[in-house]
């Protein structure tokens, strides 16, 4: 099946996922809920996603079975450590019209291409784990091979679970994924920092992770539906000239906590660049 199968009017997709951990079983999930694919075969010996397994459209293999129906998109969503030797597993069998996508951080196209061969259409994309609740974010990039039909299947599979954006220059997706991909480790731990500076001003344990976790979900919400205002814009929002936002904001504005990010993104670019 290379080409999507039109059901009441709506495209539907044949898929395979290749890894059903964490990210693949939340991207297959947003896939069924909004019903954008027809088939999925998942190929994982011990895949997270079992409760699906009385959807008809899902089926579960341990192993890559060579009898499997070619697929419009195949994700391979194994850790990066594993991405080579589960792809030298499939390569041979994979159709030249099966767009690959692989959300393997670090994985560079030519390593896929050497693998699957030079003509195959291959997508990198970094996804991050909001994408489990529909609220993701995922940046894209793709080799010459890949058709606008496939670009637009890729978006759509992608748009289930957030917002998708394409980038021409492979390199800079080390930085996305400093960015975007480990970034929401980045919030929950501002989070755990926030409610530990709170327990030293008296506040009890509980109370203070209350505060910092609903003040970053209702921060974050706002954001969102003041969608066309910037970030300084909402800051200065709240920050009234020589009160109490400001008197903290001259010390977190101070360039130690840009210091650290700015340390804490490269530290995470080169780990990508390693993983390569
Ligand atoms: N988690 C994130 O925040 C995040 C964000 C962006 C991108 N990513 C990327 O997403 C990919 C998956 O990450 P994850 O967090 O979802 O990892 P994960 O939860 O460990 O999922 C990987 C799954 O693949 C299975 N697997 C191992 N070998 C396999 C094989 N040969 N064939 C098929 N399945 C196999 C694993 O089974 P076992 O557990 O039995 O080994 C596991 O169920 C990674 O490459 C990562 O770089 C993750």
């Amino acid at each position: 099946m290379s080409s999507p199968h039109t059901t009441h009017d709506a495209k539907t997709y044949c898929a395979t996922l290749i890894g059903c951990g964490k990210m693949g079983s939340a991207m297959m999930t947003s896939w069924l809920d909004n019903g954008l694919v027809s088939r999925v075969d998942v190929v994982d010996p011990s895949p997270l996603a079992t409760h699906l397994s009385n959807d008809p459209r899902v089926h579960y293999y341990p192993s890559y079975q060579e009898d499997m129906p070619d697929a419009d998109i195949l994700v391979l969503a194994v850790k990066p450590q594993i991405l080579k030797e589960a792809s030298q597993k499939i390569a041979n069998n994979i159709s030249s019209k099966t767009v690959l996508l692989s959300i393997a951080a670090g994985q560079r196209l030519s390593t896929l291409e050497s693998i699957f061969g030079s003509n195959q259409p291959i997508i990198r994309t970094m996804p991050n784990t909001p994408a489990a609740i529909g609220k993701g974010i995922s940046v894209s990039v793709g080799n010459k091979y890949v058709t606008s039909a496939q670009k637009e299947t890729a978006d759509t599979l992608l748009r289930a679970s957030g917002e998708h954006k394409w980038i021409e220059d492979e390199r800079l997706m080390d930085a996305v994924t400093a960015l975007s991909g480990s970034g929401p480790a980045y919030v929950f731990h501002f989070i755990e920092a926030l409610a530990n500076a709170g327990k030293k001003l008296g506040l009890d344990a509980d109370l203070s992770m209350s505060l910092a976790r609903q003040t970053v979900i209702g921060s974050s919400a706002l954001a969102e539906h003041d969608g066309d205002v910037s970030a300084e814009t909402l800051r200065e929002n709240v920050t009234s000239p020589g009160g109490t936002t400001q008197a903290a904001l001259e010390t977190l504005m101070d360039g130690r906590f840009q210091t650290i990010l700015d340390e804490a993104l490269n530290a995470a670019k080169k780990r990508s660049q390693e993983l390569s």
